[in-house]
């Protein structure tokens, strides 16, 4: 994707190889900002901290986490207590695991002075494997989008949360469907949830902006009125965690719209690569959900009139507040997945027939 017209990704490692550069996404939309990542520890605090986010971002973040312990310690010990520390960092999106299993399963047969230049590649690789299966999860989303078409245009797609370029290393999960029909000429506008507490809409309109995409934000609790009242042809969100029936964990609010988009009759779209499906997790009730601090609900950010950063304390602090940061969407709420391998129905026999050979290899 472009930012001020320039092809970006939104992780980059650094020639030297001693450190990647990542997107401060805790400053946008307000600051665009690279930020210098050198250690393990800056890598788990990105990660933590959310200045790199997005199921598969995480995914690849973490790999390169690794790689920057390599740099520091080659031994066996450094290698596991780094993956570790980084699986630690958030439990939901199980792309952050899958992409440590594989830095693992890489790293630890090979002798030491090996590792650092193999933890690079293996990073990279899984990084490069990212932008082409969005990619192609965009060519899948955009036959569907094609049928879902009324004739009424623009065609009006909402999605919550940002699933776009700024949460994987480029393309995006649910946008990369919306950007393939822009760029094909389809005449296309966004519905964008806020997303509370975090914003990441905020994030979604500030990348479709750069793409030049039509959008409008609204308060999330003004999905159900736009469902309803017909506005809308399809929703589309990704994914954090989908289990092997078919359940999908996503950004909290997602559920809502689900169930919205159901009683109004809209198609429900989740897209997601291989890495955020978990064969291991038989439906979203055995799915971890992160509960984030409090203060993400009583604290708002942003800028004052002077154009100054700063932050509103909109709650007390001892307010009860209670902040999970996702939900999960039985799959009997989803119309049809979304993978690079291209679209099935959300439940075990439809991710088999896109996975199975994998599966039983
Ligand atoms: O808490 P976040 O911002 O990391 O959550 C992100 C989401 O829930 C996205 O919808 C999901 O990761 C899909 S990313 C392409």
């Amino acid at each position: 994707m472009k930012v001020n017209g320039i092809p970006t990704r939104t992780i980059r490692p650094l020639a030297d190889a001693l450190a990647v550069e990542i997107i401060d996404q805790t400053a946008l939309p307000h600051d665009y900002r690279w930020l210098r990542l050198a250690s393990l520890r800056d890598a788990a605090h990105a990660i933590c901290s959310m200045q790199v986010r997005g199921a598969p971002l995480i995914g690849v973040s973490a790999a390169y986490g690794v790689a920057l312990a390599m740099v520091q310690g080659d031994d066996d010990a450094t290698l596991l207590a780094a993956c570790e520390t980084l699986a630690a960092t958030r439990p939901t999106a199980v792309n952050l695991r899958w992409a440590l299993t594989r830095m693992r399963k890489r790293l630890l047969p090979l002798a030491r002075s090996a590792r650092v230049d193999a933890a690079w590649q293996e990073a990279a690789s899984i990084a490069d494997e990212d932008v082409e299966q969005c990619r192609q999860i965009g060519c899948h989303g955009l036959r569907l989008l094609r049928s879902a078409t009324s004739t009424r245009r623009p065609l009006q797609i909402m999605t919550h949360c940002n699933a776009g370029w700024l949460a994987t290393v480029d393309h995006g999960t649910a946008l990369a469907p919306v950007y393939a029909a822009f760029d094909e000429g389809i005449d296309v506008h966004v519905w964008v949830s806020e997303t509370r507490p975090r914003n990441q809409g905020l994030l979604t309109a500030w990348e479709l902006a750069q793409h030049g995409v039509p959008h409008t934000l609204i308060a999330d609790n003004a999905a159900g009125l736009l469902l309803r009242r017909g506005d809308i042809d399809a929703v589309i969100v990704g994914a954090d965690r989908i289990a092997a029936n078919g359940d999908v964990a996503n950004k909290i609010g997602t559920y809502l719209k689900a169930l919205a988009a159901r009683a109004s009759g809209v198609p429900f779209y989740v897209a997601a690569p291989r890495s955020t499906i978990d064969f291991a997790c038989p439906s979203g009730e055995t799915i971890p959900i992160e509960e984030r601090a409090a203060d993400e609900l009583r604290v708002v950010h942003g800028r004052d009139r002077a154009g100054q950063r700063g932050q509103l304390r909109q709650l007390a602090a001892d307010e009860a507040v209670v902040n999970p940061a996702f939900d999960v969407t039985p799959a009997s709420l989803v119309s049809t997945l979304i993978s690079e391998r291209g679209c099935c129905p959300a439940s075990d026999q439809g991710l088999r027939r896109l996975y199975g050979e994998e599966l039983h290899a």
